[in-house]
């Protein structure tokens, strides 16, 4: 991604990062010994995959979800998951949000849901886990940067959420906010403006009625860290990451296009759709290959995050050189 405010321990935009350097960073020193450790389980086996690492509360009535994953898609381990991402709320830095989000109160938490619908109101983040039966999908996330992983989310479908307050038939996109709270979520104090706030995100409707796009409460069968978005992120696994937005505070229903932030901050890199595309390069690096955290080896990008069969019928005709 773009970073204004430089500190030595940045990784360039353009460098792919190695495990080696990643595992080295400072915030994952302390628990070196644990990823050194830390299994990369296959996907075939379910009791694997309900093995929680037992880091926070674990979910309860979990039903399996989608899971169509190739042989080479083992889990990324959970060392990785929560230790190297991207959340400029907390910090540039790849590993500043495991190291900074625990200020982050998720409780109580509401999401406010306007605009273009007959049903708007304010929700309870305990009722929308109510109301909403949790799924473990599997799913794998390109970031635009080139490294990629596979994770075990717990969450629902967007659209069944989204449809709950009847949007109306003007509503042609749908735009998400991430919470402005600057004494937990540090970066935001920062006197250099990192990035705008809040934190904005979009999709078309016909995108977020998709059944892959995702909103998440879990992660490895347990409530979500707050550093991967809690306690209510979106995963929309056949677009780079930057769609997944974290920390949402509110979601309305619109007939514009929103102005998501990356696109805001630089349009020439980051486009409104952002779909994963080996056939199309960011203006400085490939996105042909991808480097799976955990891996050694370079392998291709698949079209669509390998979602082709899925999603590709939403971009029919679509010129996507024009619309990345
Ligand atoms: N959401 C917010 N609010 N702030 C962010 O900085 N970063 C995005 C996305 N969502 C970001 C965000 C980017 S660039 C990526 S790659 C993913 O979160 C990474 O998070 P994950 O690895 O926990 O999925």
């Amino acid at each position: 991604m773009l970073i204004r405010l430089a500190k030595r321990s940045d990784v360039k935009s353009s460098e792919i990062t190695p495990k080696a350097l990643y595992l080295n960073r400072r915030s994952l020193i302390a628990g070196a010994g644990a990823i050194a450790g830390a299994t990369v389980f296959g996907c075939d086996s379910k009791a694997e995959l309900n093995k929680g690492p037992g880091k926070t509360t674990k979910l309860e009535n979990v039903k399996e979800g989608y899971r169509k994953v190739g042989e080479k898609d083992a889990l990324t381990a959970y060392e990785a998951v929560t230790g190297y991402n991207n959340f400029y709320e907390f910090g540039t830095d790849k590993g500043d949000p495991a190291q900074e989000a625990h200020r982050l109160k998720t409780r109580p938490w509401t999401v406010k849901v306007d605009g273009l619908c007959n049903k708007p109101g304010t929700v309870d983040i305990d009722d929308i886990l109510k109301s909403n039966p949790l799924e473990e999908r599997i799913l794998r996330h390109r970031c635009v940067e080139g490294w990629s992983m596979v994770m075990p989310w717990v969450g629902f479908s967007l659209g069944d959420f989204l449809n709950s307050f009847e949007p109306q038939g003007s509503a042609k996109f749908v735009q998400f906010e991430t919470l402005v709270r600057p004494e937990e979520m540090i970066a935001q104090k920062s006197r250099f403006e990192i990035l705008p706030w809040p934190y904005v995100e979009g999709l078309r409707m016909d995108e977020a009625m998709n059944p892959l796009a995702t909103l998440v409460v879990g992660l490895y069968g347990e409530v979500l860290p707050n550093q991967n978005g809690a306690p209510l992120r979106l995963e929309v696994p056949w677009k780079y990451g930057f769609k997944s937005i974290k920390s949402i505070v509110r979601v309305s229903f619109v007939e514009k296009e929103p102005r998501n932030t990356w696109k805001a901050m630089q349009s020439s890199e980051y486009g409104f759709y952002a779909n994963v595309n080996p056939n199309v390069d960011h203006p400085r690096w490939s996105q042909a290959t991808e480097r799976r955290i955990g891996d050694v080896a370079r392998r291709k990008t698949l079209m669509f995050n390998g979602y082709e069969e899925e999603v590709a019928s939403l971009y029919a005709g679509m010129d996507l050189k024009k619309y990345y």
